[in-house]
């Protein structure tokens, strides 16, 4: 019998499934739903050809939108039985035959939506894996999501990269997509820093660890503190109680010492780095150092396409992207000047900078040329669901 051979997920306490159950976490079906929904609702509800293929989907895939209305609770999206997954490929179908001539020929509106559709579409590919992977985590049997071999990390010598005082630029400029951000473009004075030249390895927190990191108030800010005492909190959420083994997409496994930390809240990221006798880097001098590895690094992505699992950078680069998303210090507010876009669309990004962190480079589970250097992507401070990990500043 298979469940003989597979070690059963530990019980939790009643307290623990309220903290455990993720309530950020959707059914795959429900992202496929959402990302066709953003399509029909700005763009293709003003069109007067246009037939509505479900009334009540708008109640069901609604994520935030409070100009569009009500909707289904977030952390009852798990409950959607119906519509069927075959019902939800139909209503794709649909949405894409009334979307081929706007993708034809867009007006200079149709596009910027269009465009933003499509990003909007490949942040959710990436929140499909981590919402499988805390799904199947929770799984009485935990099960892999992929067979693929586990590539091993090699381990990389830590070594700090200076720059000097200046007044640097930061935010997206030129003609390439953006969010509303990355925007404006500004200036912001940098005092000298030095930044590491990767991530924090899954050997290093286990160093923390073992030295009490945990258990030691001296470390955490205090609501990171309060979190770590209510909840008990002693590891990162997809390491076993020994710290030996890691649940990701590949399954059960040991844990790769060389391999980037994973899977850490804000909080614990901090921690981390005053234990280390270091900080995190705010998103300036991120970005700053960002820009001038991709310019000699050769690129500024570090891996080409997706993979299951982190890998640590090869030796002499520094990977800013496309490893983990990491975590700087910066709380996630409007740049100066910030204007959000005007409509529902508006709510895309800006009513939600307050009470979270900003998070910079993507992660293995992005899709490729989705993130930029100047990319911010937010979390709140207490959440570690996402593929989040840390690289140190001083
Ligand atoms: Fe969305």
């Amino acid at each position: 019998m298979r469940a003989a051979t597979v070690a059963l997920a530990a019980p939790l306490s009643a307290e623990d499934q309220v903290a455990q159950s993720m309530p950020d976490a959707s059914p795959t079906k429900w992202h496929l739903a959402h990302t066709t929904w953003f399509f029909e609702t700005f763009l293709l509800s003003s069109q007067p050809s246009y037939r509505v293929f479900d009334e009540t989907f708008t109640y069901l895939f609604n994520s935030y939108y409070n100009a569009i209305g009500e909707r289904q609770p977030r952390a009852e999206r798990g409950l959607l039985t119906r519509p069927a997954l075959t019902t939800v490929h139909e209503y794709r179908a649909h949405v894409d035959e009334a979307m081929a001539p706007i993708v034809a020929a867009p007006s200079e509106e149709q596009a910027t939506l269009l465009e933003l559709g499509i990003h909007h579409e490949q942040q959710h590919q990436e929140l499909i894996l981590m919402d499988a992977l805390h799904l199947l985590s929770r799984h009485p049997f935990p099960t892999p999501y992929t067979t693929a071999p586990l590539e091993p990390s090699v381990e990389q010598d830590q070594r700090w990269i200076r720059f000097g005082s200046d007044m640097a630029e930061i935010g997206h400029h030129g003609s390439g997509f953006s969010f509303d951000n990355e925007l404006p473009r500004h200036q912001q004075l940098l005092t000298g820093f030095e930044i590491s030249n990767r991530l924090v390895t899954n050997a290093e927190f286990a160093q923390f660890i073992a030295d009490g990191g945990y258990h030691n108030p001296g470390w955490w800010l205090s609501d990171g503190w309060a979190a770590v005492s209510n909840r008990q909190l002693n590891r990162p959420i997809y390491w076993d109680e020994g710290t030996e083994t890691l649940f990701d997409l590949h399954g059960t496994h040991e844990i790769d010492p060389h391999q980037p930390v994973s899977h850490l809240s804000f909080f614990e990221a901090d921690a981390y780095a005053r234990w280390a006798g270091a900080r995190l880097p705010t998103e300036a001098e991120w970005e700053v150092a960002a820009r001038q590895s991709a310019a000699e690094d050769g690129a500024a992505r570090y891996r080409s396409g997706p993979t299951h699992h982190p890998v640590a950078a090869t030796p002499g680069t520094t990977a800013f992207m496309g490893t983990l998303w990491e975590w700087t210090s910066s709380p996630y507010i409007a740049y100066p000047g910030f204007r959000a876009a005007p409509g529902a669309v508006g709510e895309y990004n800006g009513k939600f900078m307050n009470n979270q962190y900003v998070l910079r480079g993507g992660c293995h589970m992005t899709p490729p040329h989705h993130s930029r250097v100047t990319y911010r992507n937010f979390f709140p401070p207490h959440t570690g669901w996402q593929a989040s990990g840390l690289r140190l500043a001083r």
